[in-house]
């Protein structure tokens, strides 16, 4: 077979592999490929159960149901059991000729006029085990190159392998992180309702930990760190787990109210209280009694708003503007910035006494490149949530995409990687979302809003650049290894490298 075609054969047939979640699908799939461009009679792929030391055929092409059903082969039995049992290939030129040939699914004619066939069958393995064959059936010509044709085979037989292991590493992963996190629910809702967080990893579970501590009091908190970090899915939770669960849960966005209005939106105002002021209007304040107010983006509020505040923390009483009456309200404080306070304070445009009185009792969000363990399953969770809001039949993530996922940095925290899958969810048109449907600030790793737009050249070169780098580091400027690591020729590696203007003497 020309290299071209063979190329295009291992690519249509990884694409095969990667279409679909259901690992028989894609198996017939293959086997199609195979048998319009090999001129392949029939393919089987046979697994071996570890257990019973039995074969069965797992999908086949051009064998009915009931045959694939019935037929089974003992370790050692026939070709195909020798295969397994030995894991080397084995090529029969003629299938008449050869004793130890069952033909158990009695699916080859003989006889007079009927064409006679070469068998080839190779192994399937996960590292040194053997899982099963990959077979198929040619019809028997002298010139036809068989061992071209084994080879060819192996290769297929290794990412069918490849395929099968990633499935299953995919599946046991996310089945583990599921049952986590449904324990962990489960732990958490006996005592508390955390709704609609997700994430297992050690920073998380603090993160629970401090809510289920603070939520039964009364106490003033403030949730800590990056924009995107959850702040306000803690801040709900602080207010439903509570005794005031039933009473107003009032929301004000600090930073999104101009500074002039911020007073008469927390406090109110009387009919009159300046122009414009056409009635009375009741504030946040007051119409959080008995609840919980969640002042978000603390930190844009300007110092005359500050001190009101500060009073309404320590007394819990206040005026609105234009009125002579002071009110008391019984409501509880969630605060939350992504700013940085301490910062503020000694810069003079954040009062330190109300600062104190907020960071009673902070909750930290640590971002999510400090917890990468919880990407999978919050990738996993908003593309449940896109595929289910957009109707469309999603399963998985392929393994590159994962990959991609994993090695992003993240800068815009969860936030961004909702959008991310959102948008792949949109793009999307099959059963997986592969690496090409993310978006290109994950593809280099570079930050999305300092990224300039890179040409495919810049960014291969960057991409190489950096894995040239990484692997003089892992190995110590340590050439013939690090050119082991990256699987390329020191020649390459040594060409590359200068290229780039790397020297291998500063990583020794
Ligand atoms: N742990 C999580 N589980 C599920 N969804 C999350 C989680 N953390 C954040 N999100 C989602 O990410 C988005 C951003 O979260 P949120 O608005 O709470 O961030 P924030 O910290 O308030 O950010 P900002 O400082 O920019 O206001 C929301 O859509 C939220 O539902
Ligand atoms: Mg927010």
């Amino acid at each position: 077979m020309q290299k071209i075609k063979q190329v295009t054969l291992f690519y249509e047939i990884s694409q095969a592999l990667n279409e679909h979640l259901d690992l028989k699908k894609s198996l017939y799939k293959v086997l199609d490929i195979l048998s319009s461009s090999m001129e392949m009679d029939r393919g089987t792929v046979s697994i071996l159960n570890p257990l019973r030391n039995e074969i069965s055929i797992e999908v086949a092409h051009s064998l009915s149901p009931s045959t694939i059903e019935r037929v089974k082969y003992k370790l050692g039995e026939g070709i195909t059991g020798r295969v397994i049992q030995t894991g080397k290939p084995v090529t029969i030129p003629k299938i008449s000729e050869e004793p130890d040939f069952l033909d158990r699914t009695a699916a080859r004619k003989k006889g007079k006029g009927i064409k006679e066939l070469s068998f080839i069958c190779v192994p399937i393995k996960r590292g040194k085990q053997v899982i099963g064959a990959l077979s198929v059936d040619c019809v028997y010509e002298k010139s036809n190159p068989l061992k071209e044709g084994q080879k060819l085979l192996s290769v297929v037989a290794t990412m069918i392998a490849q395929h099968v292991v990633n499935l299953e590493t995919i599946r046991r992963e996310k089945e583990q992180l599921r049952d986590e996190n449904k324990r962990l629910r489960g732990e958490l809702e006996n005592k508390y309702r955390i709704t609609n967080i997700v994430g297992n990893s050690n920073k998380m579970r603090e993160v629970y930990q401090m809510i289920s501590q603070v939520c039964k009091s009364n106490a003033t908190v403030l949730i800590r760190g990056e924009s995107g970090t959850g702040k306000e899915l803690v801040a709900n939770s602080v207010h439903y787990n509570s005794h005031r669960a039933k009473s107003p849960f009032v929301k004000v966005n600090c930073a999104a109210i101009p500074a002039n209005l911020i007073e008469s939106e927390l406090f109110g105002h009387e009919k009159g209280a300046f122009t414009g002021a056409i009635k009375q209007k009741l504030g946040k304040f007051e119409l959080a009694h008995k609840g919980t107010i969640f002042l978000d983006e603390i930190g844009s509020i300007g110092l005359d708003v500050q001190a009101n505040l500060l009073r309404v923390l320590q007394e819990k009483e206040f005026e609105r503007v234009g009125g002579q009456r002071t009110l008391k309200v019984d409501v509880r404080i969630v605060a939350a910035t992504n700013k940085n306070l301490e910062l503020a304070v000694e810069e003079g445009t954040f009062r330190g006494d109300l600062y104190y009185r907020l960071n009673v009792f902070p909750i930290y969000m640590p971002p999510l490149r400090e917890r990468k363990t919880d990407i999978l399953l919050l990738s996993d969770y908003f593309l449940e949530k896109y595929a289910k809001e957009n109707d469309k039949e999603i399963k998985r993530f392929s393994t590159p995409a994962i990959d991609m996922l994993m090695a992003y940095h993240w800068p815009g925290n969860v936030r961004e990687l909702e959008n991310c899958i959102e948008r792949s969810v949109l793009l999307c048109d099959g059963g997986v979302v592969h690496s090409y449907h993310l978006p290109p600030t994950l593809q280099t790793g570079t930050e999305s809003d300092t990224l300039p737009e890179l040409s495919m050249e810049d960014a291969v070169a960057s991409l190489e650049r950096e894995m040239i780098v990484d692997a003089l580091k892992n190995t110590r400027g340590n050439i013939t290894m690090a050119a082991q690591v990256l699987k390329t020729t020191v020649r390459k590696f040594s060409y590359k490298a200068k290229r780039y203007g790397i020297h291998y003497s500063h990583y020794r």
